[in-house]
């Protein structure tokens, strides 16, 4: 059915659709004896020529029974939700592993757990932007926070919302029951980019997520040589992650081109070319003088030179 939420892949999905469907359902029985009841007054006791209704001075049997079964339904409802919401928000027990995650305009970025698995040879944590990597029938803890306005974090077929809150760590949990890839979008909305700040959850095996880390740490590795750390970091926090996609950092940004494997690419945006130090630091001084209109503004003057170097020297190691 795809990223829908009555189509469940996980039992925090599942105790909400849950809910969900005994609500509707009862929802449904009382409309249809509502409706039927009014229905059927309506056409039995029309008025008739030459008929008289007959005077009924109120029922003791109906204003018991409609007064206590909505009183048992209501009451019902409530323990219900209360014994779910429990579940739903219960994210410290029986937890595999816990993801930080951080919205942004716009996109996703998570740091995985302080284990080894997940180390880099510098000592940081393997991170990821828009893609989360999980293994499959364990709960996941997410630490939600933001960086500039409020996002929210959904995934229809793992779970509920939650809101990412500057300042602030609200937490939840997913768990995936089959592997796959589940998607996911921002549900706050949060400004242009607002629609493109999608979430994508691949869930492995749980015995190839060892081997899946491994290739993830070793692809993040290469991007964080520490003779460029500056360029990387300086990459990330500044306004290129916002555009620009480099897989094994949080940088996802939609609107420019991947530049996951820009030093490999035979030209820059197809009008310069080779893709070397001087075309590269002449294409951030200044795009639209080499291709008028393109969205990428001129950086001159914006980012100092010396950062601009650093960006420069860590793009051409993305080979
Ligand atoms: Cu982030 Cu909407």
């Amino acid at each position: 059915m795809g990223p829908w939420p009555l189509d469940p892949r996980g039992p925090l999905a599942e105790s909400i659709s849950f809910v969900y469907w005994v609500l509707f359902a009862c929802a449904v029985v009382v409309l249809a004896i509502v409706v039927g009841a009014l229905t059927y007054s309506g056409i039995k006791f029309r008025d008739r020529p030459g008929r008289v209704a007959q005077q009924v001075h109120g029922s003791n049997t109906l204003e018991v029974v409609w007064t206590v079964v909505p009183t048992l339904m209501v009451i019902s409802f409530t323990v219900l939700s209360w014994n779910r919401l429990n579940f739903i928000n219960d994210v410290n027990s029986n937890v595999a592993m816990t993801v930080k995650v951080e919205g942004r305009q716009w996109a996703w970025g998570f740091t995985y757990p302080d284990q080894p698995m997940f180390k880099l040879p510098d000592g940081t944590l393997l991170q990821s932007g828009e893609q989360l990597d999980i293994p499959v029938g364990q709960k996941i803890k997410l630490e939600l926070t933001a960086k500039d306005v409020i996002h929210s974090f959904w995934v229809p077929n793992l779970g509920g919302k939650k809101d990412a809150v500057p300042g602030h760590t609200t937490t939840m949990w997913i768990q995936a029951d089959q592997p796959g890839t589940y998607k996911g979008q921002c549900f706050e909305y949060c400004g242009d980019g607002h629609a493109d700040m999608l979430i994508t959850v691949v869930a492995h095996p749980q015995n190839e997520y060892a081997a899946w880390a491994r290739t993830a740490v070793a692809d993040a590795a290469r991007a964080t040589a520490p003779e460029t750390k500056a360029g990387h970091d300086a990459f990330l926090a500044g306004p290129c992650a916002g555009c620009h996609t480099v897989k094994g950092t949080t940088a996802a940004g939609k609107v420019g081109p991947e530049l996951t494997h820009i030093a490999s690419k035979p030209n820059i945006a197809g009008v310069l070319s080779p893709v070397n130090q001087e075309n590269l630091t002449k294409w951030v001084h200044n795009a639209p003088s080499f291709k008028p209109g393109t969205l990428m503004p001129k950086f001159d003057g914006v980012i100092p030179d010396k950062t601009i170097d650093d960006i420069v020297q860590w793009l051409l190691t993305l080979k």
